[in-house]
């Protein structure tokens, strides 16, 4: 008689989790990969670009500097120095006073942030409203709490911008979180100033916490009206918390680098839970983080050029196909409606897609319900590739229209 194998189930609040939504994606990747086949892939928003010199000679300079010893553990709310800088930004950047001392948190990545923000302030049961299609990290940190979701709708006719009022009196009462990310992945759109000052408005009426996420704030197209933070909003640090990363802006996205910005209370709370579980970031990171956010802003000028530059190319080559897709006003990303031909298929439409071409897309469906129908391609190719994936795609017999 064989012993049955020794297994020690995970919490329930991790045997409930669903796979991870790109799994399947990943799978097909790697398979064709294997099969020696040629993969673009499109499908993940991870920058192809470099952090510029002067930031890695930072870190560089930082893991040699002898004065002091930034290999020992750091502090954990993070150095003053990073803090100071993330000051700075906020006032060059926004015209907004945060204490360096009180109101700002390094970050091992946004990601990590908010995940650990949702861990400090839901309990299970309580409900958090996530905008829908969203950043899907934000589900599974929600269900890791045993939170109830509420998916707030984006909808395409409202520019990707949520109808507040439209929110049920039930699920407002029993909300703790709100989360707003604009400029906003999936789907491109933007916000305006009034848009979150309302935002702000409705989660005092309803004793709802705002998070909003700003990783896309160096990514917005027009170079007169740059994308705003809700902490421009009068007396909005009672209310909300603002999450940023130096992924998108600085080609940082390997290194985990992000920051929290909001009033003394959430700040405190947030660190906290984070001392209980990390020491902050390497501190040579935290020095490349300063020269970042305090040295020259390019990179991030050169980004927007590059990532509307590839749109446009993307954009145009879609439409020749007969593909009628919309032109975002930022961040590195196209979200379209599948060709009709599909009938709302957004699986089986990027199956099809990546079977025929070995291009790969990332299905709306995994950004959240009211994301089915939709397809989202990442603008990491270069102009020689997207020539390259083009010609594929035009070559593919799909039917575009
Ligand atoms: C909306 C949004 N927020 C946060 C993140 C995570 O950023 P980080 O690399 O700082 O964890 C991403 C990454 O894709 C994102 O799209």
């Amino acid at each position: 008689m064989s012993a049955s194998p020794f297994v020690i189930p995970p919490a329930e609040r991790v045997a409930n989790l669903p796979p991870y939504v790109f799994a399947t994606i990943f799978r097909m990747k790697e398979e064709a990969l294997a099969a020696g086949r040629e993969v673009f892939d499109l499908g993940v928003g991870n920058p192809d670009g470099r952090p510029p010199a002067n930031i890695i000679h930072a870190l560089n300079t930082a893991v040699a500097d002898d004065s002091w010893n930034c290999h020992r553990y750091s502090t954990f709310n993070g150095l003053p120095r990073f803090r100071e800088a993330i000051s700075a930004w906020y006032f060059n950047r926004f015209g907004v006073k945060i204490d360096p001392g009180t109101e700002a948190l390094p970050l091992i990545g946004s990601k990590e942030g908010l995940a650990n923000l949702m861990r400090a302030y839901l309990n299970t049961g309580d409900t958090v409203i996530i905008p829908s299609p969203c950043y899907p990290a934000y589900f599974g940190a929600a269900r890791l709490c045993e939170a109830e979701i509420f998916e707030l709708p984006l909808r395409e006719e409202r520019g990707f911008v949520p109808d507040l009022d439209g929110i049920p009196a039930e699920v407002a009462r029993k909300a703790r979180m709100l989360i707003l990310n604009y400029p906003n992945n999936p789907t491109g759109g933007v916000c305006d100033l009034a848009f979150l000052a309302g935002a702000v408005d409705w989660c005092r009426a309803n004793g709802v916490m705002l998070v909003s996420d700003i990783a896309y704030s160096e990514l917005g197209f027009d170079p007169d009206d740059p994308p705003p933070s809700v902490l421009q909003v009068e007396g909005a640090k009672e209310v909300a918390v603002e999450f940023q990363s130096l992924s998108k802006s600085h080609n940082m996205a390997g290194w985990r680098i992000g920051f929290a910005a909001g009033g003394a209370e959430v700040i405190g709370n947030l660190g906290k839970l984070k001392s209980n579980v990390d020491f902050s970031l390497f501190g040579a990171i935290q020095m490349a983080g300063v020269e970042a956010l305090t040295g020259s802003q390019r990179v991030c000028r050169e980004n927007r050029e590059l990532y509307l530059r590839r749109r446009n190319l993307m954009v145009k080559g879609y439409r020749e196909l007969g593909w009628d897709v919309p032109k975002p006003p930022a961040t590195m990303y196209i979200w379209a409606r599948v060709p009709a031909a599909f009938g709302g298929d957004d699986a089986g439409f990027v199956r099809e897609v990546f079977a025929r071409t070995g291009v790969l897309l990332s299905p709306g469906s995994g950004f959240g319900k009211y994301g089915a129908g939709f397809v989202r391609t990442s603008l990491v190719a270069d102009d020689g590739q997207i020539a390259r994936i083009m010609t594929l795609l035009g070559g593919s017999g799909i039917a575009w229209s």
